[in-house]
């Protein structure tokens, strides 16, 4: 151990404080062993540090730091240096208000379209999650910052977050699920990552052995800090265990005395602490001596124009049907709340406050003077018929009409999930009434998770800027009018519809138990393999130019490392940027496996007429695929396709190439793994998962802590009264009115009614304590008397 001096000289007591927090953002200080406390901070796409009231949800004023586009726009970029500079710029601004840790990135896989959190996330790809994650987390980390890599794992749905229980098979849990992660952990060292809420095969994150020690520590080589998310920890003995080393935020030393029993006892190895508390000391060293030489004085103007910059190379054009780019000068409509009252990140604990804020509106302002705006519809999804008719109005003198359209907070938020793929009714009909007077529309889309476009015959062009952060509408207007000639492509499937998405059916039927019967065929994992069209294909973005692709070639090293090359040439009239993406495509004849997936990409600028080579290496894990008879990665004998493309329907170029590695054998499954035909059923899945205890929701009689308020209400008097409380509580903090329409009142009302009974003391301790939590389990269970004694004499 580094710090054996140290901890032999701190008490038991010590130790275990230590290992939770001081508060709800900083850890403990104990000054007679010179241990700081650190300051953490959330991410991941600009800071939220709270120097008043504090909340998990970004409530409660922040610091105003620069908002950068949230990840699933960044990731458009396919641009690791463009990301390790946004990490670092992060990480400097950490730096100047005295934050240790930015609590991002998060990396989890999109299993499904309709997960809240969808915006925070990269990609449905784990190789390009991975990889972003890894420059983002070098960047911030250059700057002597600490990162928390988040939500470990499996946290792919934000209804009921903190209690479902994910089923998975093992080739779908190593092969999709925790590459992204292993990928960063070993190419960017993290100096801290942080467990999701949920169970994995029955166990909670935080007290998970298997995967923050097996896994994580022994297979991946991780040597930084676990930390459980906001609330997280279930069982703070098993999580030491487990290795947990921070509880955060602070539970008022709830768990100390149970852990000191546990160590007395025999229960809990001391030994255990002390490596959590080396960890921590570790983690001191490393994230205590911040380089502020680095950041320059106007280091929010400098941060402004990089959040233009990544919003540029983040924006997706999807459709061109020769109106952009647009002149400068031309006469615009720009119609739509959105263009005025921009939505540029999403709701809940990522929330920042902006340094500034262009909208799109003010961007196009700044092309052409020639402009009439209407804003068309209202942001809460009614139709208002005079703002919707002086639109129409509006949009009929025009040229040309920006539509901007796309997903409210409503729609899109931590805490909850969304119930359907589509943007507001009220948009939709006015882009059918404008279409009716004017055929010169380009569409502006915002949202930061795939949604369904039926409407897109309406508009000639349609450019995706996603949540683009604070300089987002200028740098829309950068890409409409040319200035900047777009790049992005999408890293993530846009469906024809959210019935042709694999899971749709069964994703939310049973929020406490998830199994994922689908195994690893996720996004266009499932869509290429089951030959399914789409909108809009993974890896899918046009630009003002055109690109050819020739000259495919692999050179082959001993020790199965190759190099892909290939020479892409711009054959268009502008300068611009292409990102190539290397797929594998196995036809070994063996297990079963996605017909496509992404190994590999290179983004190169190219001049007018100019050529370039770009050079993808890969190496046997390429290949491989997870034995769970022997534990281990293994690659199959046999032929392989290698696929460049410019995504992941428009294969350019194509090599078969021969590999050596074990004997391909079928797997002995249901068939619908390999034909991908209809749903998959709970019996096909019982051949590639062992049997599982269907979870049976509790009962009056039966409710345990992790019951919620809202599960019990309709069983119990005084849960109902509770969750009247609850209401009424939130709705002063949130204008005064109960209303669930408004994105501040649902997300808060979701997130506290679903909260289990088990989290109450560790997310509001103000309000609720252990005692008066088995209080209320005791009367939801009909047990008025036992409640009423145990909360006399304090029980927990
Ligand atoms: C979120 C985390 C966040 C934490 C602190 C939780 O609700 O899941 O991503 O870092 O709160 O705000």
């Amino acid at each position: 151990m580094k710090h054996q001096e140290t901890i032999s000289n701190m008490t038991l007591e010590q130790k275990i404080a230590l290992c939770s927090g001081q508060s709800f953002w900083e850890t403990k200080e104990f000054t007679e062993f010179s241990i700081p406390s650190l300051f953490l901070s959330d991410g991941p796409h600009g800071l939220r540090k709270q120097e008043g009231e504090e909340d998990h949800l970004g409530l409660n004023a922040s610091v105003a730091t620069t908002c950068f586009p949230t990840a699933s726009a960044v990731s458009a970029t396919w641009d690791v240096e463009l990301i390790a500079k946004m990490g670092e710029a992060i990480g400097k601004e950490a730096v100047k208000l005295g934050v240790n840790i930015v609590l991002g990135p998060g990396t989890n896989m999109k299993r499904n379209p309709l997960c809240g959190r969808n915006f925070e996330y990269f990609s449905e790809d784990p190789f390009l999650s991975g990889k972003l994650s890894a420059a983002w987390i070098n960047g911030c980390q250059s700057t002597g910052t600490g990162v928390s890599l988040k939500h470990f794992a499996l946290n792919n749905q934000e209804l009921k977050r903190m209690t479902t229980d994910v089923i998975v098979d093992e080739r779908a849990m190593r092969e999709y699920y925790l590459p992204t992660f292993e990928i960063a952990v070993k190419e960017a060292k993290p100096t801290t990552l942080m467990c999701a809420y949920n169970k994995i095969e029955g166990t909670y994150c935080s007290d998970n052995r298997r995967l923050l020690h097996d896994i994580l520590r022994e297979e991946w080589g991780f040597d930084g800090v676990v930390m459980t998310d906001w609330g997280a920890m279930n069982d703070r003995v098993e999580a030491f265990k487990a290795g947990l080393d921070l509880e955060m935020p602070s539970s008022k030393g709830s768990f100390d005395e149970i852990v000191k029993e546990a160590v007395e006892n025999g229960i809990l190895d001391e030994s255990d602490i002390d490596q959590c508390v080396d960890r921590l000391l570790t983690l001191i060293e490393r994230t205590t001596s911040q380089k502020s030489e680095a950041v320059p004085e106007n280091i929010f103007e400098d941060n402004h124009e990089l959040a233009r910059h990544i919003a540029q190379s983040s924006g997706v054009l999807l459709k061109n049907n020769d109106i952009l780019p647009l002149k400068k000068g031309v006469n615009v409509a720009v119609i739509g709340k959105l263009a005025e009252s921009p939505r540029y990140q999403g709701s809940g604990s990522s929330q920042v406050t902006p340094t500034k804020l262009v909208s799109l509106l003010d961007g196009v302002k700044s092309y052409t003077k020639d402009v009439s705006f209407a804003e068309g519809y209202t942001i809460e999804d009614n139709v208002e018929q005079d703002i919707h008719d002086k639109a129409v109005t509006v949009a009929k003198k025009a040229d040309v009409v920006i539509f901007c359209l796309g997903l409210t907070d409503i729609f899109e938020s931590e805490g909850f999930d969304r119930t359907h793929m589509r943007i507001p009714e009220n948009q939709i009909q006015l882009l059918h009434a404008i279409a009716e007077v004017n055929p010169n529309i380009v569409i502006v889309v915002v949202g930061g998770s795939a949604i369904e476009m039926p409407w897109e015959k309406k508009g000639k062009a349609i450019l995706h800027m996603q949540l683009s952060g604070q300089a987002g509408g200028q740098a829309a207007a950068d890409l409409l009018f040319g200035a900047v000639n777009p790049s992005g492509k999408l890293t993530e499937t846009y469906p024809m519809t959210y019935e042709d998405v694999v899971n749709s059916r069964y994703y939310q039927e049973n929020p406490r138990q998830t199994p994922y019967l689908e195994s690893m065929y996720c996004g266009y994992r499932y869509f290429t393999s089951a030959n399914k069209k789409v909108r809009y294909p993974f890896g899918y973005g046009l630009s003002y130019t055109s690109f050819d692709y020739s000259e495919m070639k692999i050179q082959r090293s001993n020790k199965g490392e190759m190099t892909v090359t290939a020479t892409i040439e711009n054959t268009g009239q502008r300068a611009g940027h292409e990102v190539v993406q290397l797929y594998i495509s196995p036809q070994t004849d063996g297990v079963y496996r996605p017909k496509r997936e992404l190994k590999g990409f290179a983004k190169l600028y190219l001049e007018p007429g100019e050529s370039k080579e770009i050079a993808i290496e890969l190496d046997t894990r390429s290949f491989a695929i997870y034995d769970d008879k022997q534990s281990d990665w293994v690659v199959e004998s046999g032929a392989y396709l290698l696929q460049l493309g410019a995504n992941c329907e428009d294969i350019r170029l194509e090599e078969n190439i021969k590999v050596d590695g074990v004997k391909p054998v079928r797997s002995d499954c249901s068939d619908w793994y390999y034909t991908l035909q209809g749903e998959p059923t709970k019996e096909d899945f019982l051949t590639i998962h062992e049997p599982y205890p269907e979870y049976v929701p509790k009962t009056k009689g039966s409710y345990d802590l992790s019951n919620s308020i809202n599960e019990m209400k309709e069983t119990s008097l005084v849960c109902k009264l509770i969750y009247k409380g609850i209401e009424k509580r939130i709705a002063m903090q949130t204008g005064g009115e109960v209303d669930y329409k408004n994105p501040e009142f649902k997300m808060l009302m979701d997130t506290s009614s679903n909260l289990p009974l088990k989290k109450m003391p560790l997310l509001a301790p103000d309000q609720m304590s252990f005692p008066v939590v088995h209080f209320i389990l005791d009367t939801a269970n009909g047990q008025l008397w036992q409640g009423l004694k145990r909360l006399l004499k304090k029980e927990v």
